[in-house]
């Protein structure tokens, strides 16, 4: 090509790209910001701290740091039946101290006996660990809050109760002198403190499925006593107070949640950010559905400006199983489920990290990762 030709050649591919990128995702409204940010006047979204990517649909995920977190994979006592699980846990929450603001405290599945994630059900028990090296850890085993088999735990403060409410599935039950798996149904109870330590009331059973996810209704122009819970399929039930026991059932996703279609997700966690909005963080199971297994697109998320009305799922991932380490490590985990967020604490709700269950490859142990987002953590 002539010398001339070639610039106009590279002027050409210049207007070209140009083109392309006015032409480029835009926003009309909040919503084509998935409620993460919002819509400029020249139809691009400004993304809240911590959510990222055109439409805000993904989270601003950080490099981890290795053995922060809650990964007691390796260890091995006596009485342990296998060497495999070492003290393998399965996601959990992180809640700040209230009297101590420099303890934090991850509320967590964790699997007795070395038994490991397989052996789930009836070996899960309910721990508490603490870490005095801020909200990423690693924290260390402290206190068995509930024994087996008890597991999903989740956590929330709720302010019109001055209490902490803790929901999780399971029943007491014996364990076997084997590594083994049961098949039970699953259903949901709720016990409360007034500290995390405990003592805990005893579990009330709320209702039948599996993955709560609480959230109280609780604001300070509504002080309601009203606690909204979130389960398996992303159906939602709403109850008058934590212990009123009849929670109702208040929202059913208008798609098919049906196990192998693309809309197949589980272990919701739900929240009502800043604006009043709210959302869904879930296990999105599409590569199961597609190709049969766990890997890699494993973040949904799900929006509403109303609790009860049009929810939308994007289909797209908010995170995958890629981990990016500090040491400049990278990790693809063959399962990363259970996500949950740490807020901050200044009425904002920036999301500062996430925390899955995850599970390498050719590995039968799991540990909780937990993973700083956006600048703030
Ligand atoms: C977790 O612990 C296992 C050892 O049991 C180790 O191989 C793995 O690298 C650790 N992962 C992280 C992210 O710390
Ligand atoms: C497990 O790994 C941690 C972190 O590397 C290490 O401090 C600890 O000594 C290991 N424990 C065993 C039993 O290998
Ligand atoms: C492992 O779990 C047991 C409870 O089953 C606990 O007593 C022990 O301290 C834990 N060890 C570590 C290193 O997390
Ligand atoms: C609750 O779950 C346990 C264990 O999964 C099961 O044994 C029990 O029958 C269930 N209870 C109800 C009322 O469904
Ligand atoms: C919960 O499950 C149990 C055992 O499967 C069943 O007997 C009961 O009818 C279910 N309750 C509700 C409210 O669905
Ligand atoms: C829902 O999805 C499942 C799995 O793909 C499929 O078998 C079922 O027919 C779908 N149901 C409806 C009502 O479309
Ligand atoms: C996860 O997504 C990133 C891009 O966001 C990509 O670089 C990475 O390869 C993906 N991980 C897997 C296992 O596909
Ligand atoms: C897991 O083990 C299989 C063989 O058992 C091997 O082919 C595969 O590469 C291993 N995967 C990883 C990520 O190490």
């Amino acid at each position: 090509m002539h010398k001339y030709s070639i610039i106009a050649f590279k002027r050409t591919l210049v207007i070209i790209s140009l083109a392309l990128a006015s032409r480029a995702y835009r926003c009309a409204n909040e919503d084509d910001c998935s409620l993460n940010g919002i819509c400029t006047a020249c139809g691009r979204c400004q993304c809240d701290p911590g959510w990222t990517s055109d439409d805000c649909g993904k989270l601003d995920l950080q490099p981890a740091t290795r053995w922060t977190g809650y990964n007691h994979t390796n260890v091995t006592r006596p009485d342990y039946y296998s060497a495999k699980g070492g003290n393998s846990s399965w996601g959990g929450q992180i809640v700040r101290d209230q009297q101590d603001n420099s303890l934090f405290h991850l509320i967590t599945s964790q699997f007795a006996r070395g038994c490991g994630l397989s052996g789930w059900r009836p070996f899960s028990t309910v721990i508490r660990a603490e870490s005095r090296t801020g909200p990423a850890g690693p924290y260390h085993y402290a206190q068995e809050l509930f024994g087996t088999f008890h597991h999903n735990p989740t956590v929330v403060w709720s302010p019109a109760d001055e209490r902490y409410l803790l929901y999780s599935i399971g029943i007491d039950a014996e364990t076997p002198t084997h590594c083994a798996s049961y098949k039970w149904s699953n259903n949901i109870s709720v016990s409360s403190a007034s500290d995390v330590r405990g003592p805990w009331t005893s579990p009330q059973l709320v209702t039948n499925g599996t993955n709560p996810a609480p959230w109280p209704a609780w604001s300070e122009e509504a002080p309601t006593s009203q606690i909204v819970l979130a389960v398996e399929d992303n159906k939602i039930f709403t109850a008058n107070r934590w212990d009123d026991g009849t929670y109702q059932l208040a929202q059913t996703m208008s798609w098919n949640t049906s196990d192998y279609s693309d809309h197949w997700t589980e272990d919701p966690f739900l929240w009502r950010d800043k604006r009043g909005n709210w959302h869904i963080l879930c296990h999105w199971m599409i590569d199961i559905a597609v190709h049969g297994v766990k890997y890699p697109r494993v973040g949904g998320h799900l929006f509403s400006r109303d609790l009860t009305g049009d929810w939308t799922f994007k289909l797209q991932e908010v995170y995958n199983t890629t981990v990016h380490f500090t040491d400049g490590g990278r990790t693809d985990y063959y399962r990363r489920e259970r996500p949950k967020l740490f807020f901050s604490d200044d009425g904002l709700l920036t999301p500062m990290f996430l925390v899955n269950g995850v599970q390498e490859f050719n590995s039968s142990a799991s540990y909780t990762l937990i993973q700083p987002i956006g600048d703030g953590a």
